[in-house]
Formats: structure tokens, sequence, C-alpha cells
């Protein structure tokens, strides 16, 4: 089922410091793409051969949007290109959200972690709120709210929005939901799967941060789920099991 196309770019550009929102002409990834999945991009360069995992933003009818932040040789390289230049992508990996009927529904994203809840925002039905944390530089609000998502920020220099992170955002203006999606750094995951036991709301975390090659050779994405085992806990791939778990699921 893992498939490598050459996509064409048709757009790049930086849309806050360091991160990039690429636009990929790819059909044959787009038609079986979902919210929540990724796609390997791999990087041209002989020095950094692995591919990179990048969580898929938006599907088009034959295109699919990435978000990403550059951190490193391969998604430099990555930032470089221009439209009309090729790129080779995977087809879409991973289990993505599963999409669930609720009244209100919230989106928590920190940082990279924004992106996949863009085109989750898509497919939800009911009323919508996204909680954004970011370190100082919001990126994607416009794109939520145009999906009619009440958007709310915080950041941790207090440049735009409230100054805090986003579980202090959420008691601060009392923001309540029926069911919750997050993505971002697991400190950010751990702390709303708390959040959401306290109050008794399910909530599904994307644990993307996680992953090394995304493809099942690294073995570096391996979290602890609970199970009825002796030990209390098995062991699953985030790019395989995942990237997208229940937070009770989770052992963090
Ligand atoms: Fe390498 Fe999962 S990311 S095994």
């Amino acid at each position: 089922s893992k498939q490598v196309v050459n996509g064409k770019i048709i757009g790049q550009g930086e849309i806050a410091p360091m991160i990039y929102k690429m636009i990929i002409e790819a059909p044959e990834v787009a038609e079986n793409a979902k919210c929540g999945q990724f796609v390997n991009v791999y990087p041209e360069s002989k020095s950094t051969l692995l591919p990179r995992p990048i969580s898929i933003c938006e599907v088009g009818e034959t295109t699919i949007t990435l978000v990403y932040g550059v951190v490193g040789e391969g998604t430099k390289e990555f930032s470089k290109l221009v439209t009309g230049d090729t790129i080779r992508i995977s087809s879409a990996l991973g289990n993505g959200y599963d999409v669930q009927e609720a009244l209100v529904s919230v989106l928590v994203g920190g940082g990279i972690g924004v992106p996949p809840l863009v085109e989750l925002a898509k497919h939800i039905p009911g009323e919508k709120i996204a909680v954004l944390g970011f370190r100082d530089e919001p990126f994607l609000v416009k794109e939520l709210e145009n999906l009619g998502v009440k958007v709310y920020v915080a950041t941790d220099s207090g440049k735009v929005g409230f100054k805090g992170n986003v579980i202090e955002l959420i008691k601060a203006e009392g923001i309540k939901g029926d069911y919750f999606y997050s993505c971002g750094p697991k400190v950010m995951l751990k702390a709303l799967a708390a959040y959401c036991a306290e109050v008794d709301v399910p909530v599904q975390v994307s644990l993307e941060e996680r992953m090394g090659c995304g493809y099942g050779a690294c073995v570096g994405c391996v979290c602890k789920t609970k199970a009825n085992t002796e030990k209390g806990f098995e062991h699953k791939k985030v790019c395989k099991d995942g990237p997208v778990f229940l937070g009770s699921e989770v052992k963090w």
C-alpha cells in the first residue's frame, strides 16, 4: 500500500517565520487522503535520504496542502522548492481522526500540530471551536475561521491573544465541548488528555511529534497504550497504529 509518486508543486510560501505552506498536485494521493493522515516527503539530496513525515493540512480534489516547519536539512530543502518543481511523496499514511457526531467539537492545536486540524474541521458536524497555542506567531487562523470555526489563540509570549497555554485558555474562557480532537507537542497532549479525563469528555490525540522515519523502520515512534496484558500496556507504533489515538488509551 506504500506508494511513492511525483507530485507537482503548484504553490509555496512562508506563512509564519520558518513555517511553510506547500500545495502539491498529486491526484493519486489526494484521492485517498483523510484528515489526520500524513505523507512521507523525500528529499533529493544524498545527505538526507530519509523521508520526512508531514501531516496533511488540506485535501483538494487533486491536490494536498502541507504546512511544515523548517527544522533540519530535509525540510530546508523542501522550503526552497518553487511552483513547477516536482517532489516525491508517499500516499497518505497512518490512521486519521475518527470524526464523531457532536453538538460542539473543540479542536486543540499546538504550533506545528495545528495544520491537520484544518482538514479535520471540514468534516466535523455541528459547532466548531479551535483553541490554538503558538510560541508567538499564529498561523492558519484565517483558514479555520473561513470554515466557520470560532478560533481562540494563546501564545507563550503573549504577543498575540491570551498569554499562556491552551489548557489555561480553555479554563479562562470556560470553553466546553462534547468531543475534543488534538495535535501538538506531547506535553500539551498529555495535559489535555488529563483535562478531558477530569471533565469526562473524549479526546482524540495525534502523536505525530514522535515520528521518525514514518514507515515502520526505526521504532523511534513506539508509544505505550493501555491493554489487558500482564504488564498492563502494549507497545504501538505511532506511524502505523497512529498517529491518532484516544487520549484515554495512551499510557502517558
Ligand atoms: Fe519509524 Fe514509526 S516512525 S518506525
